[in-house]
């Protein structure tokens, strides 16, 4: 399903009976996942008030271009730039008539003018309006210009008027703004990735880990995204900045990332486990410092719980990917792990070798599934996401088409 999970969507509200019906734009698109900001013209006011849209959209409703509070807010270029689409839904014949002149006589015809976003453009108007060669030139300028229109829908208008020029309902106007974001081969699939080291406390200020940085994972995040897939990271502690549109839950120890993991199977479509999990952690954690003294300590380790296997027993199952690291005989014991853990596909790397594997801006990796292998040669880790990304949504899908998963 098309989605707008971690987008910024800019409601731009104008003056007609169609405004009562931007509160059910503002929820659906919510449902859809976008964080939504709302500006209004004065003559939506008449309609609908801002506070209405405020409750629904959590926000503060903009409606002033020279407004000192709402400036020192977030100001009007702020806004501009923050969204990832601008949706103009009422838009009257008189914003487009505006829009068309590239005017920038109040806030929203200013942002407008200012956003570097997409613009997309539900018409609502009498259908005399609708069909005068005024409005219809202004619509073909927009067109021409890069602005998409969703509707309008044929009917019954308030007015008593039948034709074109209602606004299209609420869901064929998010379903359009969602499909805008809706290219690649993921689109609308939920894949989850965990990435980076994990840490088992030994005392409040030691703990035990590995040399993971999360970059491998960090990279397969960005690609997932540039797929088009609604992605999620379960990122254990690393010193990366979370890659846009990704949505991050940051967790320390392997039972924290486990518990992050589980309750996203039943939204996930794929499951990709790059993090490097600690197998043992200490079994017990000692709440002060453990003081110096002793020539000797011993440490008693535990197992700790394997998350792609419980992953891929679990009653969602989605399509299942795990990584091997591994300092010998690389193909062999990935195989194996992908057995052990109930695998879809496993990506092998051998993490003996310099400049490659554990913290290294490079990787070598071979892709295994039960059916095929595949060698991809030394190059950067986001090179090589883009590829494994790629491998993981054709077997994916294929999967999917034969009812597999
Ligand atoms: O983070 P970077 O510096 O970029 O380095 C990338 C990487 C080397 C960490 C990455 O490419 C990689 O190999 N990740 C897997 C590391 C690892 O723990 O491999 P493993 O062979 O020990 O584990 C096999 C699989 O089981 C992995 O998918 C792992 O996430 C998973 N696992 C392991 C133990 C555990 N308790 N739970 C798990 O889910």
């Amino acid at each position: 399903m098309a989605h707008l999970f971690n987008r910024n969507v800019l409601l731009g509200v104008s003056g007609g009976i169609a405004a009562y019906k931007s509160a059910e734009v503002v929820r659906q698109l919510q449902e859809l996942g976008a964080d939504v900001r709302v500006i209004m013209t004065r003559g939506a006011r008449e309609f609908i008030t801002p506070l209405t849209l405020q409750a629904l959209s959590g926000k503060p409703v903009h409606t002033e271009l020279l407004d000192e509070d709402a400036e020192q807010g977030m100001g009007h270029i702020e806004l501009a730039r923050w969204a990832d689409l601008l949706l103009l839904a009422p838009a009257t014949a008189d914003l487009m008539a505006r829009l068309a002149a590239g005017r920038a006589d109040d806030l929203l015809t200013t942002v407008a003018l200012a956003t570097p976003a997409p613009i997309l453009l539900a018409p609502a108007m009498n259908q005399q309006m609708w069909r005068d060669p005024a409005t219809i030139t202004n619509a073909e300028t927009l067109v021409q210009r890069g602005i998409k229109l969703v509707g309008p829908a044929e009917g019954q208008q308030a007015c008593g008027d039948v034709g074109p020029g209602r606004m299209e309902q609420p869901e064929v106007i998010c379903a359009a703004a969602a499909g805008l974001f809706q290219s690649g081969k993921l689109a609308g699939k939920r894949v989850v990735i965990t990435a980076g080291p994990t840490r088992e406390a030994l005392d409040p200020v030691r703990y035990i880990s590995n040399h993971s940085s999360g970059k491998m994972g960090y990279a397969l995040a960005e690609a997932a995204v540039a797929a088009g897939a609604r992605t999620t990271l379960v990122s254990g502690p690393v010193n990366l900045d979370v890659p846009e549109h990704v949505h991050c839950l940051k967790v320390e120890s392997a039972s924290d990332m486990l518990d992050a993991c589980l309750p996203l199977l039943p939204d996930c479509d794929i499951f990709i486990a790059c993090a490097a999990v600690a197998d043992y952690r200490p079994a017990e954690v000692q709440p002060d410092k453990i003081k110096k003294g002793a020539e000797e300590i011993n440490l008693r380790l535990v197992r700790n719980p394997d998350i792609v296997s419980a992953v891929a027993a679990s009653e969602y199952r989605p399509f299942t990917v795990g990584f091997a690291a591994e300092t010998r005989d690389l193909l062999t014991y990935a195989r194996d792990k992908m057995r052990r853990k109930g695998l879809d596909m496993i990506v092998a790397n051998d993490v003996s070798r310099q400049g490659i594997g554990f913290n290294s801006e490079d990787n070598e990796v071979t892709i295994l599934s039960h059916h095929a292998e595949q060698a991809l040669p030394r190059a950067s880790k986001t090179t090589l996401a883009g590829q494994i990304i790629d491998a993981v949504a054709s077997a994916a899908v294929r999967d999917t088409d034969a009812g597999l998963s």
